[in-house]
């Protein structure tokens, strides 16, 4: 078996309620233990007017809100496409809300036609998350969105 069917399978297991936020918090708390070099993993969720809300975390107290125009996070939400930034220095855009962060991935949440949040993952090491990393985080997203009720996004 996969390392990344391993973590699917676990965080499937642990996610046993449908409640959307105590599954996010498990969510984060699991990558957090499971995946080395992190030093935040949270969730920005989707709220009106074009703003992402820090939702539940793991890391350092961090930026909150971020509109869809600033950030990785923004561009992700705007793009819906996953970001993955080997040197967050480089990019004027970023939004450094622990000085410690070298590089960051962070994916889109998609819940039909709609965009839910994003998943950030930020790394004290350069170039931390290969696209091996991306597909199995993008595959614990999708763990995650199925596991959970998703409440209605505002309009
Ligand atoms: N670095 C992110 C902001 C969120 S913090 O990393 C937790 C960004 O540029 O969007």
């Amino acid at each position: 078996m996969t390392n990344a069917t391993m973590h699917r399978r676990q965080l499937a297991a642990l996610l046993d309620t449908r409640d959307w936020l105590t599954n996010a918090a498990q969510t984060c708390a699991f990558i957090k233990q499971q995946i080395d070099e992190l030093n935040w993993v949270g969730f920005y969720l989707q709220r009106q007017p074009r703003t992402l809300a820090l939702g539940p975390f793991q890391g350092l107290p961090a930026c909150n809100p971020i509109p869809f125009d600033q950030g990785v996070c923004g561009v992700a939400a705007r793009t819906r496409q996953t970001q993955r930034v080997d040197d967050v220095h480089a990019v004027p855009d970023h939004i450094a809300c622990d000085a410690a962060s070298r590089s960051e991935l962070v994916v889109p949440l998609v819940v039909g036609d709609q965009l839910w949040g994003v998943l950030d993952l930020d790394s004290p090491q350069p170039a931390r998350f290969s696209f091996e990393d991306q597909t199995m985080i993008e595959g614990l997203c999708a763990v995650f969105l199925e596991a959970s009720d998703i409440e209605a996004i505002a309009a």
